[in-house]
């Protein structure tokens, strides 16, 4: 610790925080500028909605604007390569290695880490003595290791405010994350080297061994460094996906052990302010989800949900609400079934949700409507895929259960997500594969309801779904016969079913000229060229499905932009 002070020492330190907060300033300058570009899409999308409650003031959206075309074929909806971005690259079906970022994306990661290498090289005195260099280099990087850990944390959290901000969903906050978190390490690792080889060549390997036992300061940074390369070797995605609960977990642990460490060392330095506001938003967020919870299921009444074992390996989830809730559609919630698995919370997208009056009081009497008014009853339906953890052991538990029904303690946190509105789109194209179809009834739903009460710009709704197998349609059996129910339905709604395993063909019957079943698979190419045809206004295009269909529809939506207005989005499902 007794190095030989250098008068210029105190300079170096304020420009390592000048640099430090420069980093955070362009980190926010990027917020805000996408912040100003998703307004600019705001306002005209509700422009658009506004100015096609007449069917002839949509033609004049049905063509692009060439230069954005531009940018969403080649930028914005393009994967890094070709045509792969969701589909993921798996060496057998238990191991997934992962998925491409988008080319969006990697130029948003790749701009961040560039200016972390600038940050890390500019202003250092390369001519000096080699003591002194090594001493700067040593503090640039520990104070940036620091300093990057607030964004790190502040895009991890569920409840990050930039979610809905910026209107860019969790799973692109949680790439950069990763990435954020790579760059953390790379700095940590820096760091120590630049303190440990220069000690070595004086001391030798055996005299930094000593210093490190002598010296709790540097002790403690040792096991901080530690507990970050042990993050960063736990996280790869093969890791995480195989054992996601177990992950988490010990995720939360080793930031927790890391950042404690870290403070000790830190202590008295500039740099724990840094660490100190990451720690304040990652407490803010956990107070956040608490109280959130608290909130949607403690009140008068109690949550619960009904959970139904469905064939093909599904349930479908009704939760009885402790309290009204508005939902919209593409919002997700997180699920609690402590009796399941106490400490984890799953997201699942709501499929239903219905506002009922209560009209019985306690005792089963019926009462007048304005002595309950305001304590309406929310229920949310929730359609579950049978996977290998917490749905595995619900599904089981539920099939076991007389008549496959079961009513258990629950907790559902939210709402999240729903960032994405279909409103302002002529013709709306909804592709599902499989249990994706939960994201898009929704839409459905309100499409046909806010084209009755003419609120909405569609005209032309597709729905396009994938299925294995005719026993699947029960999943949504319930929810269809509503939703073929609503009013003026048949003007604007067309359901196309996919059966891509069917036993036998007699299985495959079309029940309607607005409802049709196919075997096979679809060819996107093909439908969406059909609504090319017909569009009505712009066209929205919004995928929920495995990463193979988001791919193929993502490619074909990319072919067509020049010649009319398509936007896609889509919903994965993961992270
Ligand atoms: C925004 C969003 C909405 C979703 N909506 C639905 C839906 O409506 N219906 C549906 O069936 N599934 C939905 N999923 C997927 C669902 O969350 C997972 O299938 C479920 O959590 C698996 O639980 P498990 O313990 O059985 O998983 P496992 O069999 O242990 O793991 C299967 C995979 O599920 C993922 N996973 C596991 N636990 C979590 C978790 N706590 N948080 C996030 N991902 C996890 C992991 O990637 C893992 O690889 C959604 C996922 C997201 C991110
Ligand atoms: C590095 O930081 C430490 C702690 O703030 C300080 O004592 C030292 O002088 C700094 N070294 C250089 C070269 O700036």
């Amino acid at each position: 610790m007794l190095e030989k002070r250098d008068d210029d020492s105190g300079i170096y330190e304020m420009i390592n925080d000048d640099l430090a907060r420069i980093t955070l300033m362009v980190l926010g300058l990027m917020a805000a500028f996408i912040y100003v570009w998703k307004m600019g899409f705001r306002i005209s999308n509700h422009i658009r909605r506004l100015a096609s409650f007449s069917n002839e003031g949509q033609r004049y959206f049905v063509l692009p604007h060439e230069t954005l075309s531009f940018l969403k074929n080649h930028v914005i909806y393009a994967p890094l390569f070709r045509t792969r971005h969701n589909r993921e690259f798996q060496l057998s079906r238990a191991v997934n290695m992962g998925t491409l970022p988008s080319r969006f994306h990697a130029f948003i990661l790749l701009g961040i880490i560039a200016m972390n290498v600038v940050v890390c090289v500019v202003t250092v005195p390369y001519k000096k003595e080699e003591n002194t260099l090594a001493g700067i280099i040593r503090n640039r990087t520990g104070t940036m290791a620091t300093v990057n850990l607030i964004p790190l944390v502040l895009l991890a959290g569920r409840n990050n405010p930039l979610i809905k901000l910026l209107e860019v969903p969790f799973d692109t906050y949680n790439l950069i994350h990763r990435w954020l978190a790579r760059i953390v390490v790379f700095e940590t690792l820096a760091h120590v080297f630049a303190w440990a080889i220069p000690k070595s060549q004086k001391i030798g390997w055996s005299g930094v061994g000593k210093a490190l036992g002598h010296s709790n300061f540097l002790l403690v940074g040792l096991i901080a460094t530690c507990a970050f390369v042990g993050l960063m070797v736990h996280s790869p995605s093969p890791i995480r996906h195989a054992f996601y609960e177990t992950f988490l977990h010990l995720h939360i642990i080793m930031a927790a052990v890391s950042f404690g460490f870290l403070w000790v060392h830190l202590n008295g330095l500039p740099a724990q302010t840094y660490l100190l506001v990451a720690v304040i938003f990652w407490a803010l967020e956990r107070t956040a989800r608490l109280v959130i919870l608290l909130y949607r299921n403690c009140g008068r009444k109690s949550t619960t949900a009904l959970v139904e074992a469905l064939p093909g390996d599904a349930m479908r989830i009704t939760l009885k609400m402790a309290r009204p809730w508005s939902f919209q559609p593409g919002q997700h919630i997180y699920l609690y079934i402590p009796t399941v698995g106490l400490w984890s919370s799953h997201p699942f997208s709501v499929g239903w949700s219905e506002s009922e009056d209560l009209i019985t009081d306690e005792k089963g009497l019926p009462v007048t409507r304005q002595d309950v008014l305001g304590t309406k009853h929310t229920t949310l339906s929730l359609l579950v895929r049978r996977r290998t953890g917490f749905t595995d052991k619900l599904f089981r538990q539920a099939e076991a259960s007389t008549s496959g029904r079961l009513t258990l303690r629950a907790f559902a946190e939210g709402p999240y997500g729903s960032i994405h509105s279909m409103d302002s789109y002529g013709t709306v194209l909804l592709f599902a594969g499989g249990v994706g179809i939960t994201h898009q009834v929704p839409f459905v739903r309100h499409l046909v309801q806010g084209y009755a009460d003419g609120t909405v710009a569609a005209r032309r709704v597709t729905l396009v779904w994938i299925i294995q197998s005719p026993e699947h349609l029960e999943w949504i059996r319930p929810w269809m016969t509503s939703i073929l129910a609503m009013d003026r339905r048949r003007d604007i709604l067309r359901i196309t079913l996919f059966v891509t395993r069917p036993r036998n063909t007699k299985e495959i019957q079309s029940p309607s000229s607005t409802v049709q079943m196919f075997p096979g698979r679809p060819n996107i190419d093909t439908i969406i060229g059909m609504e090319v045809e017909n569009q009505v206004g712009a066209m929205g295009v919004l995928v929920c499905g495995g990463g193979g269909l988001s791919d193929d529809v993502r490619r074909v939506c990319r072919k067509r932009q020049y010649k009319t207005q398509v936007d896609y989005i889509e919903e994965s499902f993961t992270w």
